[in-house]
């Protein structure tokens, strides 16, 4: 039976697509600049200098947009904890080094964008948000499947999470009714979106190289995947709530996410799997199996749910105008 591949040969034998894939970013990447998404005439000074703190009728934001707008951005704020996952993990060396530099740069203007946006706007608490950071920073991001990391699990795990924020960041901006922040929105997710194609890639090519042993590591992150704000303040309270509304929810998860990337690589038509390749992809066809069906009940229970806060509200609204 062929051994697996050691993390330094699998770099190794990989160097000449990063190097292809840095390129092909480059090449796609579109310059833009966080402070022509941000309606700056509507700040203005908060009491410490002489203005007014923040008061919750400030905010044009409903309570969805909120919830959404802070977790992306909490997500976004965690940068270093990725950074350093990534940079383990993928190493520092040639062409792999220049994308860990590169693609951290970009994603810490998605932080700054859309802090920028809402603290001109006054679109959440600064001070609720300040605090929440300093937590979720501090604690940092642990790995799923944390006592398995190393290359392949690293690449599997952010080609799902940066199609998993791309969606995530378009839907929000959908809910937030205001055509800027809606603007600046899809102008993350684009990146996302990039980001997610060079993942996707280096998967790929993994996949190619070593089909076995990279189908255990995306099986395995299939099977445990979590939004990477594991851990944050509120976390459940707002993927709850933005699961409810649309902005990312299983059906989501599986149909946007999980399915076509799994069918990009080709995972259920390929034949370069040993039987233990083969016995993954069937663990990996009942796992999926199981999503969708959990999918429908997810689903019917969140109908349930609206439809009886929809009642409740017809309620109250009978007994003010009654
Ligand atoms: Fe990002
Ligand atoms: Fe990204």
């Amino acid at each position: 039976m062929a051994r697996d591949l050691t993390q330094l040969e699998l770099l190794t034998e990989l160097e000449t697509v990063a190097e292809q894939n840095v390129d092909r970013h480059l090449s796609m990447a579109k310059e833009w600049h966080p402070h022509d998404y941000v309606p700056w005439d509507e700040g203005r000074n908060f009491a410490a200098l002489g203005g007014q703190d923040w008061d919750p009728d400030q905010s044009k934001l409903n309570e969805v947009a909120k919830a959404a707008m802070v977790t992306n951005l909490l997500t976004e704020d965690n940068l270093p904890s990725y950074h350093r996952e990534i940079a383990e993990n993928f190493s520092q060396d040639g062409a792999w080094g220049t994308w860990v530099g590169r693609w951290t740069a970009e994603e810490n203007r998605h932080g700054i964008a859309i802090r920028d946006y809402l603290v001109v706007t006054r679109g959440v608490d600064p001070v609720a948000l300040e605090q929440a950071r300093m937590i979720h920073m501090t604690n940092g991001f642990a790995s799923p499947t944390e006592a398995d990391a190393g290359f392949l699990h690293s690449v599997a795990y952010v080609t799902f999470q940066e199609l998993a924020t791309r969606v995530s960041h378009r839907n929000t901006g959908k809910v937030c009714d205001d055509a800027i922040a809606d603007r600046m929105l899809q102008r993350i997710a684009a990146d996302e979106n990039l980001h997610m194609i060079f993942y996707r890639n280096m998967c790929g090519a993994a996949l190619d190289l070593c089909p076995d042993q990279a189908l255990d590591a995306i099986t395995l992150i299939v099977e445990n995947f979590q939004m990477p704000g594991a851990g944050m303040p509120n976390f459940r309270r707002n993927g709850v709530l933005m699961a409810k509304h649309g902005i990312y929810d299983l059906r989501q998860h599986l149909e946007e996410v999980v399915q076509p990337v799994l069918k990009k690589w080709d995972v259920f038509g390929r034949n370069d799997f040993t039987p233990r390749g083969e016995a993954t992809r069937e663990r990996l066809g009942n796992f999926l199996e199981k999503l969708s069906k959990d999918v429908v009940k997810f689903e019917e229970q969140r109908d349930r749910m609206l439809a009886r806060e929809a009642a409740k509200r017809e309620k109250a609204f009978a007994t003010v105008n009654g």
